[in-house]
């Protein structure tokens, strides 16, 4: 059985004083039992997490970060290493996403060196991947996440893929308000569970958690989550209300 994962993705918003608030609703609403139950994970901007270690405490909420830089330190201005998350206490990172490909140039290649990168340092990459709307509708859709599934995870060994987690995000659904039916996105999960045990061998592909994210929220969580190849969310909008994204935690169960 894959534990559901839920996890809050904040993109640039909140400050270090704002984020406490949105922190606190979380603590105050998500009951240990819960999060027995589900692992819940947020991952705030940089600013925050030191905020976030905090007000979280002793709370079995994961903490991660939305990116990282491939290499350990070094004249790089303005970027943020492995070790530096780690330093405040991120078991997880987000890579991949595709405002990260589309709007900084990430290439699969550079985001392959990032999961190497956050492996070497025992925090647990969440890789995104997903196709356009223009990739879709030239029915690329299923080549497309399988390349990003295949060269994001290359040279990665089995033991490696234990602490992988993989979140499809269809990036027309990002943001829009347009969610993929959940018939589509189990479609989609079971194409990248299909990659994995090609790759991997089929242990591996029903080990690792695929997550579903684009305009997942309170009222569409539960259908989407009822499928069985779904075994969470990657949550945006929805998690920058503490009320909204406990009610999509609590249909995870
Ligand atoms: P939205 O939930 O705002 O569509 O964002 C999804 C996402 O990109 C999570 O990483």
């Amino acid at each position: 059985m894959r534990k559901k994962f839920i996890a809050g993705n904040w993109k640039m918003n909140t400050t270090s004083v704002t984020s406490k608030d949105l922190l606190s609703g979380l603590v105050s609403g998500l009951s240990d039992e819960i999060l027995e139950k589900v692992d819940v994970v947020v991952c705030p901007p940089f600013t925050s997490l030191a905020t976030t270690n905090e007000v979280i405490k002793n709370k079995k909420i994961g903490i991660g970060a939305q990116n990282i830089h491939q290499k350990d330190e070094g004249a790089y201005t303005g970027e943020i290493s492995a070790p530096m998350i780690k330093s405040l206490n991120c078991g997880y990172v987000i890579l991949g996403h595709s405002e990260r490909r589309q709007y900084f140039g990430e290439t699969n290649h550079l985001i392959n060196a990032k999961i190497k990168n956050a492996l070497k340092y025992g925090i647990k990459p969440i890789l995104c991947v997903g196709e356009t709307l223009d990739e879709r509708e030239n029915n690329m859709h299923m080549k497309i996440v399988d390349d990003q599934v295949t060269l994001c995870l290359k040279d990665l060994t089995k033991e490696d893929m234990k602490n992988v987690i993989i979140a499809y995000e269809p990036v027309w659904a990002i943001g829009t308000g347009k969610t993929a039916t959940p018939d589509m996105a189990n479609e989609m999960h079971i194409i990248i569970r299909q990659a994995l045990e090609n790759i991997f061998g089929k242990d591996t592909a029903d080990s690792t958690r695929i997550l579903y994210g684009g305009s997942m929220n309170d009222k569409n969580a539960a259908e989407l989550l009822a499928k069985p190849d779904i075994d969470g969310g990657l949550i945006g909008g929805a998690a920058l209300k503490a009320d909204n994204f406990i009610k999509i935690i609590q249909s995870a169960y």
